[in-house]
């Protein structure tokens, strides 16, 4: 049986992992040093790594895979250019460096002609304080290469909150970018297959809630899907650009004046776990699919589906929506952290957004509804 081996042993790993079995492969993971590895154990060999140790011994370990792949973008790529001497690796490695470097993505991306926020490099604090004057505040002030769920990005309304807000020194460089007017966020999934064949999941929009994902839905909504149409134009262009193998995400602003990309991943996104239950083919099965030479599956939704994130909560909310169904990802509660979410679908959309919003009243009843952005 053909082993399949995923760097990272997060949710992703797991319902990646969950999806090779089903179709009859054996998978095997790669925890760096002391990476919680709870989400996976029971779903294959669990090997640990550390820069320096033999990557012969590495790929050995891990039961000689066929193919190696990741869950996450911040991953040591030139692991992954030496793993390539011993199996095939996808995402193609020059796609995961770029991607885990918002400075890097931005820049390809202007390269194609595609929008980006306004930003500005920053090595220190008088660049900062120069980004005042060459963009138009408010300012979202990030880490280049680590930051997930609104970790590590600064929001400073005016040069004031310099004062009140202070950024660690050893962050810098970082990134300071003009704070996007967008009508709502959105994102466009796709998968590419070795032959070259790419297929797009239907878009999401989606709502975070202090820079976290708090939940994503398809729509029927025609104006919305026209204005995400473009997207595929992004998506087409980087996926031959790196000849991508694999399922590959794009981050969206929805703007009056049309798409902003926010960012890249270059692995399956937190906005497609809907595709679970909504799709016959997930984006996790794809993905496996696609990196093992298989023909893609059927990326189409049959009805309108979304997803609300259990974030920080280790319990099930009391009462419960029809047609929806909740994922557990094992890990160990710490506040807003991703403990797993409830995927739901629907014949109708607006009955749809009333059982989302009905489950995120059940499982933050004492905190704000995040505002209605679409
Ligand atoms: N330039 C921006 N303008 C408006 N909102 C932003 C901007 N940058 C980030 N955000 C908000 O913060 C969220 C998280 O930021 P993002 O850059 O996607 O980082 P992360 O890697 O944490 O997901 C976004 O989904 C969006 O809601
Ligand atoms: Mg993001």
């Amino acid at each position: 049986m053909k082993t399949v081996a995923i760097i990272g042993c997060g949710q992703l790993a797991m319902m990646m992992a969950q999806a090779a079995k089903k179709i009859g492969l054996h998978v095997s993971f790669v925890a760096y040093d002391n990476e919680d590895v709870r989400s996976v154990s029971n779903l294959g060999k669990i090997v640990r790594y550390s820069r320096g140790k033999s990557v012969a011994k590495l790929f050995k370990d891990l039961g000689e895979p066929e193919v190696v792949t990741v869950e996450r973008e911040q991953v040591d790529v030139s692991l992954l250019h030496e793993l390539s001497d011993f199996c095939q690796v996808h995402p193609n490695p020059d796609a995961v460096k770029v991607t885990q470097n918002r400075i890097y993505e931005k820049e390809l991306l202007q390269h194609f002609g595609f929008a980006v926020a306004p930003y500005k490099k920053i090595r220190n604090v008088d660049d900062l304080l120069c980004a005042f004057t060459s963009l138009y505040p408010p300012l979202f002030v990030k880490h280049p290469t680590s930051g997930y769920d609104g970790k590590n990005q600064w929001r400073l309304n005016s040069i004031g909150d310099l004062e009140k807000i202070t950024i660690p020194e050893k962050s810098f460089p970082l990134v300071a970018e003009e704070k996007v007017p967008f009508l709502y966020e959105a994102s466009l999934i796709a998968a590419r297959s070795k032959a070259g064949e790419i297929r797009y999941y239907p878009p999401t929009v989606n709502e975070h809630k202090d820079g976290i994902l708090l939940k994503s839905y398809t729509t029927d909504n025609k104006k919305i899907n026209r204005q995400i149409l473009p997207a595929r134009k992004i998506m087409a262009t980087l996926l031959e650009h790196w000849d991508y193998v694999g399922v590959l995400s794009l981050e969206l602003f929805c703007t009056e004046d049309g798409l902003i990309v926010n960012e890249l991943a270059p692995r399956v996104h937190n906005s497609g776990h809907w595709t679970m239950d909504g799709c016959s083919c997930s984006q996790f099965e794809n993905h496996i699919r696609a990196i093992t030479g298989k023909k893609l599956g059927d990326t189409k939704a049959q009805f309108p589906a979304g997803m609300v994130n259990l974030l920080g909560v280790d319990s099930a909310p009391k009462q419960f929506t029809s047609n929806s169904k909740i994922y557990w990802y094992n890990k160990t509660p710490l506040p807003k952290r991703k403990m797993g979410h409830i995927n739901i679908v629907d014949e109708d959309n607006v009955q749809l957004e009333e059982k989302q919003n009905f489950l995120i009243q059940e499982i933050y009843s004492n905190s704000e509804l995040p505002k209605k952005s679409a």
